[in-house]
């Protein structure tokens, strides 16, 4: 890995009694795209706050390359922020919005025209420099913030929730439209969502978070494919999770039977929770199926058919199909030994790091 441009070494930040942020520590590499994902209050806003030097923390190391960057005032940091609500000056037209950090870094007039119009151009606002704020719609206030802060030329643009006042239509073009602004100007993006789904779409590395603390990081697939624990699963994705245990390597029981898996590293007859997501089942017929179950209801979600069916124990199985099934009836599940996902009880990542190393 090359230099991190931001790192956290072990963060901790308290307000009053509350912990709001514990033992934080990461790496951001240039010129990638970012995502901390997790719910309401869990941490986000204040992490973008500590990186632009809007709060300061208690404990641990804010590197800027390798500059110790904790005592540095946040006009001084080569960070620039997207606000949640844009906070754009309301009184100012779309071209002196944009202009306004030019101006008072006193750069010349020839000079902030031929930035500002690149800008405006970059998130396809040419044309809109003389118009009001308030005659802009919710979408196009929000390309004048991130013009706004491309102007600077910031190393790392961070951006609050940028996209959630928008409706879904918009927010979808605008998820598009900044992951490939973020790739064509090369600035490292440090982005904020709760949603997990825009959070998948558009990044190279997710930091899911939960109550103060970095649940898991890696890539969207990694993080899709291999929830370390139940709330990184629950939160990220649609999941069967039923209770098992783990025999040994490579093998798991749940619902009274023994399946081959890809999972180790745990103690014998260990108590788990076993994964296995709504699309790697295949409905078949009871004989050639893995588990027998009944068929309860369906819903038609316009790509596939959602099919909550119900084994002798009664757990529920929700599966991804194509096919309409017939309610009532008795019908298999078959699924692959790498589609099954164990995870042990509230494991975190330093756990489940060593846990992988030990068993590799
Ligand atoms: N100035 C403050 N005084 C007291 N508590 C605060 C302050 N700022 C944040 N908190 C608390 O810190 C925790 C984390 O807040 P933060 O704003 O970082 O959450 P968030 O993940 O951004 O949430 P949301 O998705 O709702 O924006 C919350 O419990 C919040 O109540
Ligand atoms: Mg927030």
């Amino acid at each position: 890995m090359s230099q991190p441009i931001i790192s956290f070494n072990h963060i901790t930040k308290k307000i009053a009694d509350e912990t709001i942020l514990e033992d934080v520590s990461f790496d951001i590499e240039e010129g990638k795209f970012y995502t901390l994902l997790g719910p309401s209050g869990c941490g986000k806003t204040t992490i973008l706050r500590a990186i632009a030097g809007f709060t300061d923390v208690d404990q641990g190391d804010i590197l800027f390359g390798e500059k110790r960057i904790n005592e540095v005032p946040a006009n001084r940091r080569q960070v620039n922020t997207v606000f949640q609500d844009y906070a754009l000056f309301p009184h100012m037209n779309v071209f002196d919005n944009v202009a306004f950090g030019l101006k008072i870094k006193k750069v010349a007039k020839d000079k902030i025209k031929e930035t500002v119009y690149e800008a405006l151009r970059l998130v396809q606002l040419a044309g809109y420099e003389m118009r009001e704020i308030s005659e802009m719609s919710g979408g196009q206030r929000q390309r004048v913030a991130i013009a706004r802060a491309i102007v600077n030329k910031p190393k790392v643009l961070l951006l609050d929730e940028p996209l959630s006042a928008l409706d879904l239509k918009l927010r979808t073009d605008m998820q598009y439209e900044l992951r490939d602004l973020q790739k064509r100007l090369g600035i490292t993006f440090i982005f904020v969502t709760h949603d997990q789904e825009e959070a998948l779409a558009m990044s190279d590395q997710i930091f899911v978070m939960n109550q103060g603390k970095i649940m898991q990081k890696g890539t969207p697939v990694a993080i899709y494919d291999e929830p370390i624990n139940h709330f990184v699963d629950d939160f990220v994705g649609e999941s069967n999770i039923i209770d098992g245990t783990m025999i040994e390597d490579n093998l798991v029981e749940m619902v009274g039977e023994r399946f081959t898996c890809v999972d180790g590293g745990m103690r014998v007859n260990e108590p788990v929770e076993v994964v296995i997501r709504p699309e790697d089942l295949k409905l078949t017929s009871v004989e050639q199926g893995k588990l027998s179950v009944s068929v309860d209801t369906q819903l038609f979600r316009g790509v596939h058919y959602e099919i909550i069916t119900s084994d002798r124990q009664g757990n529920e199985w929700m599966v991804h199909s194509t096919k309409k099934a017939v309610e009532g009836s008795q019908v298999g599940l078959s699924f692959e030994p790498e589609d099954i996902h164990v995870m042990r009880f509230n494991e975190t990542e330093k756990d489940f790091d060593s846990r992988l190393e030990s068993y590799e």
